[in-house]
């Protein structure tokens, strides 16, 4: 069924979610931290009420995944706190709880390094359950980075910019939500700066990504060819990686992906974590289109929000710019109708055309018109809406595709997520209207999940249950249609 005979389901839909909104909207007045017992009760309650109801799930999940001061993305599988997990579960808790909303962001800052760089992981706590940890990232010794907490030494998407903006305009407090801008700017600038100074070295406006874990979409198709140039030694990593403990291997990337992956963190190690050194000889150095299109959207929104503030940064507008500029010039790809990596160490486009590359790049609002069109009609207009749901990582037709391993096929939420409103401000309300159905049938029917199968007779939820972005993400999606 295509989405223009759709108009009774979307109604139904719609109906659907503002009950559920104004659910959100009544447990945001009952709940307050103060009063734990009483928000526990009430949780409880609603659930029994209603069981395709995920609204109170999702926020047990947030409650039971926060540890003073932040959230852990899932409580056995991620048990420490993550760049861009952060600014979607901020963005979910600022709709009931604003000041642990506010506290999640004020963590990430706490392990921002000297020169700029916010780590993709930091390790507030001790936790035996993950692999690799800081004795692995060693980055405590590098001199950029701070003693405590100890942290990984890459980067994941720039999302804080945008996300701060969401709040901002949505806090009930504006004069605190005032004064945490005027802090974090500062400090997002000087991250940005790192970015832009260190990441882009032929300054082309656009950045570069030294890991595949920098990118958030750890085993995309779009990294082979760069890891396919990293020779290890056959070793057998299962005793120490402690997610085949918990996860299905169908599920996660294989042994020699990530003996890859701790090659490069060698690299870094090898080289201090000095930016100018690694990029000598890293052989993976990549100009992503996803963390790209988030870095520009980022830009935008700390530029409107300093102007806002009465303090105009005009670096933000210029640095987005040249972003956008960049990446319509060298990442878009006619032939794809998509943006494309481009590999700096072989000094070629990838051609490797993946779901995520165009719906971030939409939500960032990249494209003309006349590119999102195109967009449309390449990826959507012939989609199986009867066989899939919106939006696999990875195009189901592509021999790529593996429709359970992570980002080489399951949906994401937090991709969906930006997808419904990149669809929606081009104002294909009615693909953005069936993406957001999905993404709360997902949810809905199968949990809280970290991605989910796509193909409509087998579809499940995969990787970690109780994993908070899906359950942050929901919540604010329920507010958006
Ligand atoms: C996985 C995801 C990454 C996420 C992390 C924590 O590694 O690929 O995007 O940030 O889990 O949830």
């Amino acid at each position: 069924m295509r989405v223009g005979t759709l108009p009774i389901t979307r109604m139904v839909g719609m109906e659907r979610n503002q009950a559920k909104m104004t659910q959100v909207l009544q447990l945001k007045k009952m709940i307050n931290h103060q009063v734990l017992t009483m928000q526990k009760n009430l949780i409880s309650r609603r659930r029994t009420a209603k069981k395709s109801n995920r609204v109170s799930e999702a926020i047990t999940v947030l409650e039971s995944n926060w540890r003073d001061g932040y959230t852990v993305p899932s409580p056995y599988l991620y048990p420490f706190q993550w760049l861009w997990d952060s600014g979607f579960i901020a963005l979910g808790l600022s709709h009931f709880q604003e000041d642990r909303a506010w506290s999640e962001l004020e963590f990430l800052f706490k392990g921002q390094w000297q020169n700029g760089l916010i780590p993709h992981i930091i390790f507030h706590k001790e936790s035996e359950l993950y692999f690799p940890g800081p004795d692995v990232w060693q980055a405590h010794k590098e001199s950029h980075a701070i003693e405590t907490p100890a942290s990984s030494g890459i980067i994941q998407p720039p999302v804080m910019g945008f996300i701060v903006e969401e709040m901002y305009h949505g806090a009930s407090n504006k004069e605190l939500a005032r004064v945490k801008l005027l802090e974090w700017i500062p400090k997002l600038y000087q991250f940005h700066a790192y970015l832009h100074n260190e990441r882009d070295p032929k300054n082309e406006g656009l950045i570069y990504i030294r890991h595949n874990w920098e990118s958030g979409l750890d085993n995309s198709p779009m990294w082979d060819r760069a890891l396919e140039r990293i020779e290890t030694m056959e070793q057998d990593l299962s005793s120490v990686r402690k997610d085949l403990a918990k996860i299905d291997a169908s599920n996660r990337p294989t042994n020699t992906e990530y003996q890859k992956y701790l090659w490069l963190v060698d690299h870094f190690k090898a080289n201090n974590y000095f930016e100018s050194e690694i990029r000598k000889e890293c052989p993976f150095l990549i100009q992503d289109p996803v963390i790209n299109a988030l870095l520009i959207k980022s830009n935008y929104a700390l530029y409107r929000l300093s102007v806002e503030l009465g303090d105009p940064i005009e670096e933000f507008k210029i640095w987005a710019d040249a972003g956008k500029k960049a990446m319509n010039s060298k990442l878009w790809s006619q032939e794809y109708s998509n943006y494309l990596g481009y590999d700096l160490y072989a000094d070629k486009i990838i051609p490797e055309s993946v779901n995520t590359s165009f719906m971030v790049s939409l939500y960032a609002e990249i494209p003309s018109a006349e590119q999102a069109q195109e967009i449309v009609h390449t990826h959507l207009v012939p989609f199986d809406l009867d066989g899939y749901y919106l939006m696999p990582s990875t195009p189901y037709k592509s021999e790529k595709f593996d429709p359970k391993r992570y980002w080489r096929g399951p949906v994401w939420i937090n991709m969906n997520w930006m997808f419904v409103q990149g669809l929606s401000s081009y104002k294909y309300n009615d693909w953005a209207n069936q993406v957001h159905l999905d993404t709360m049938e997902l949810i809905e029917q199968f949990g809280i999940y970290e991605y989910y199968h796509p193909q409509k007779n087998l579809t499940e939820g995969c990787g970690s249950s109780h994993f908070s972005w899906t359950a942050a993400l929901y919540l604010d999606l329920l507010q958006r249609m």
